[in-house]
C-alpha cells in the first residue's frame, strides 16, 4: 500500500518511523509533501522515502494519506488538495480538534480515519486513540492499526465523541505526569537530596510503579495499601496529598481539558 504523508514534521517522522521499524511499509512505498527544502533533504537522507513541495503528486501517488500539518495551516490544505481524493483512498488525519465532519467538508471526501495520539510516540511508547468513517475500507483500517502499534497503544472507538476524551487524558496527559516528576524532583530536593541524585530516584519511582501496575494487573489501590504501613511514614504522605486534594484535581484536570476539547471542536 503507497502511503501519504501531508506535513513532514515531529509527528509525522515519529509515524514514519515507527512504520518503517515495524516493517508495515517499506520507505519505496512513501512519498512526503513539506513545504520546508531543508527539512525535505533531512527526510529524504534519514529514511530513503520520496519527498516533494507538491502536495497533489502525494494525494496522486498514495493509497492512504496521513495529514500532520499544524491546525492553523490546515485551510492552505483544503485550498490545496480539496476535491482530489478518490473514494479508494482514505485520510489519516492526526491534527488535533478537527472533527471529521470539517476535514470531511474541507477535503470534498468521506473516507476520514481520525487519530489522537500522544509525544511518547516519538519514542514507540505512545498512547493512540482513532476511529474512522463507514465508508473506510477494512484494508485502509488494518493498515491503520498496523501503523499506530508501531508507535505505542492504539485502540479503536466507533464513536467519535470519545476523541475528546482522549484529547483529555491520553494527548494532555503526559503534561500532567511531567508536572508530577518534576514536582517529585523538586520535593526531593527541597528534603535534601542533591538535584541528580533526586531526578533518578523521581523517574525511576514513577517507571517502577507504572511497571508493578502492569505487570502485576493489581488494583492501584492494592498496590497503594501494600506500600501503607498503619501509622507509617506513607500514610503521613497519603494524608497530605488528601488534604491538599491532589485526587480531585487530577479528575478536575482532566475535566477542564474535556471540556475545553468540546469547546474547541465547536469552533
Ligand atoms: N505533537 C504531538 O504530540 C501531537 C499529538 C496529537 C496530535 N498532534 C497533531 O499533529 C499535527 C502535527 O504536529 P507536529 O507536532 O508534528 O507539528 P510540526 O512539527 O510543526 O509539523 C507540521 C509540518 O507540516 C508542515 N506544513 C505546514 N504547512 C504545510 C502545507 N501546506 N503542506 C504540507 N506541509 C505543511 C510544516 O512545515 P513548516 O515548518 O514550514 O510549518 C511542518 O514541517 C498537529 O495538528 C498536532 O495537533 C500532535
Amino acid at each position: 500500500m503507497n502511503i501519504g504523508f501531508i506535513g513532514g514534521g515531529t509527528m509525522a517522522e515519529a509515524i514514519l518511523g515507527g512504520m518503517l521499524d515495524g516493517g508495515v511499509a517499506q520507505a519505496g512505498d512513501v512519498m512526503i509533501g513539506e513545504p520546508v527544502p531543508a527539512r525535505r533533504d533531512y527526510l529524504a537522507e534519514r529514511y530513503g522515502v520520496a519527498v516533494s513541495p507538491a502536495n497533489d503528486l502525494v494525494v496522486n501517488g498514495s493509497d492512504l494519506v496521513v495529514l500532520a500539518v499544524k491546525p492553523q495551516d490546515l485551510h492552505k490544505v483544503y485550498d490545496d488538495i480539496g476535491g482530489r481524493f478518490t473514494d479508494e483512498q482514505s485520510l489519516l488525519s492526526i491534527v488535533a480538534g478537527t472533527r471529521m465532519k470539517s476535514l470531511s467538508d474541507g477535503f470534498k471526501h468521506s473516507g476520514i480515519i481520525r487519530v489522537m495520539p500522544n509525544t511518547p510516540a516519538q519514542i514507540g511508547a505512545g498512547m493512540t486513540m482513532w476511529t474512522c468513517a463507514p465508508s473506510v475500507g477494512q484494508a485502509h483500517r488494518d493498515t491503520t492499526a498496523a501503523i499506530l502499534s508501531t508507535i505505542g497503544d492504539e485502540i479503536y472507538v466507533d464513536d467519535e465523541k470519545y476523541m475528546d476524551m482522549a484529547t483529555a487524558l491520553s494527548a494532555s496527559g503526559p503534561a500532567y505526569v511531567f508536572l508530577i516528576v518534576e514536582a517529585l524532583i523538586d520535593a526531593g530536593v527541597y528534603v535534601g537530596l542533591p538535584r541528580d541524585v533526586s531526578r533518578r530516584m523521581a523517574l525511576q519511582t514513577v517507571k517502577g510503579s507504572v511497571q508493578l501496575i502492569l505487570e502485576t494487573g493489581r488494583h492501584p489501590g492494592e498496590l497503594k495499601d501494600m506500600v501503607t504501613s498503619p501509622g507509617g511514614t506513607t500514610a503521613e504522605g497519603l494524608q497530605a496529598l488528601e488534604r491538599a486534594g491532589v485526587p480531585a484535581a487530577l479528575v478536575d484536570a482532566v475535566n477542564a481539558a474535556y471540556l475545553k476539547s468540546i469547546r474547541l471542536g465547536q469552533g
